[in-house]
């Protein structure tokens, strides 16, 4: 992915206009190819058009502003899929082959005689993945090795620091966005210029991280208001929760969320709410246990409908918590 704030409308662009035999890195490019390959680690890519491709190759698809690695299922007609199958948007503009996977100092290389055993691993995944009974079964086993892991996780992962993100964490932030956020690069840097990173006399909304001690953030979150994205929707709202799966169980999404009802006490809000998944039990617990209860009804329904007409699809529970100042 790049860094510096170019979108991923920009790197389709900037990749689309290469000359066919070119071959380059390209870092952060979803969840499509996972688990073989986790957002934020790179593929290298041969610029090419559609003849180059067979069955079992990975493709780099753009889809609208949106770059896609994945596996081809057939040519004719031109179909492709991510690795866990399912709920990828058919078609898409091909933008070349990857014949590489490159995480931390590890490269994997997909020449051609990989082919039939990567279509074949598409096939059993996502023919697996696609029941619910499978994805229940792989959650429990997950919670159940995350607790295990605990220890030896803490261990590495070293000491973390839960505090207020600052103007000079912009860079920090951009690289955890890349890999775990879809808010964008841009909306992040204005925010934290504008509003989250000012003096406290000026500052509105606030952003929480947690840091190791290379300033790496592993967990954030953010609280302000929803006018800016043109919902009607008043006070302020917890948002973009999200914790790196390696520090996950560790009462870090506890903090990072105390850490932001403290500081929109300290601003003088009334009170704190969250919009949630109704099926996100990790997060409804973690807000739970912070004091935050139901809303009312009329609230719960407002804010489902300001989301549906934005495009959302799952119904949200909505939790308030106040903040006696
Ligand atoms: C939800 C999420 C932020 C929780 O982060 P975390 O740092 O692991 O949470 P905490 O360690 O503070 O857990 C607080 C409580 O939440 C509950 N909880 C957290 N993860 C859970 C899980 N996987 N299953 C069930 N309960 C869970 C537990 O009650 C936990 O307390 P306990 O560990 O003492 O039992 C994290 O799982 C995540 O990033 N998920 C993906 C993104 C997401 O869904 N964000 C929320 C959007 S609203």
């Amino acid at each position: 992915m790049p860094s510096g704030g170019v979108s991923t409308a920009e790197l389709a662009d900037l990749l689309a206009a290469l000359p066919f035999g070119h071959r380059l890195w390209v870092r952060g490019m979803g969840r499509c190819l996972y688990p073989l390959l986790r957002s934020g680690d790179a593929v290298r890519l041969l610029r090419c058009g559609p003849e180059r491709l067979a069955r079992g190759d990975v493709a780099l698809v753009r889809h609208g502003p949106r770059l896609a690695a994945q596996v081809v299922l057939s040519t004719e007609p031109w179909v492709t899929e991510s690795l866990l199958g399912g709920t990828d948007v058919a078609g898409g503009e091909l933008v070349g082959r990857i014949i590489a996977l490159k995480r931390g100092r590890w490269v994997v290389r997909l020449p051609r005689p990989t082919r039939p055993a990567l279509f074949l691993m598409q096939r059993t995944l996502s023919g697996v993945w696609t029941k619910p009974a499978s994805r229940a079964v792989f959650r429990h086993l997950r919670d159940l090795f995350s607790g295990w892991t605990k220890p030896l996780r803490r261990h590495f992962v070293g000491p973390l620091e839960i505090r207020l993100v600052r103007p000079e964490d912009l860079d920090a932030l951009l690289a955890f966005a890349t890999e775990r956020l879809v808010v964008s690069g841009t909306f992040l840097r204005r925010q934290l210029r504008d509003r989250w990173g000012l003096p406290p006399d000026r500052r509105v909304g606030a952003a929480a991280g947690a840091f190791d001690a290379q300033g790496h953030l592993l967990g954030f979150a953010w609280a302000d208001d929803y006018h800016q994205e043109g919902l009607a929707l008043d006070g302020f709202w917890v948002r973009s929760l999200v914790v790196s799966p390696r520090v996950r169980r560790m009462g870090v999404a506890t903090a990072l969320v105390r850490c932001l009802v403290e500081e929109m006490e300290r601003q003088g809000a009334d009170r704190l709410h969250a919009d949630i998944d109704e099926d996100n039990t990790a997060s409804l617990r973690t807000f739970s246990g912070l004091g935050f209860r139901p809303a009312p009804d009329a609230l719960t329904t407002a804010t489902n409908q300001q989301w549906d007409a934005a495009g959302g699809s799952k119904r949200l529970v909505v939790l308030v918590r106040p903040l006696p100042g």
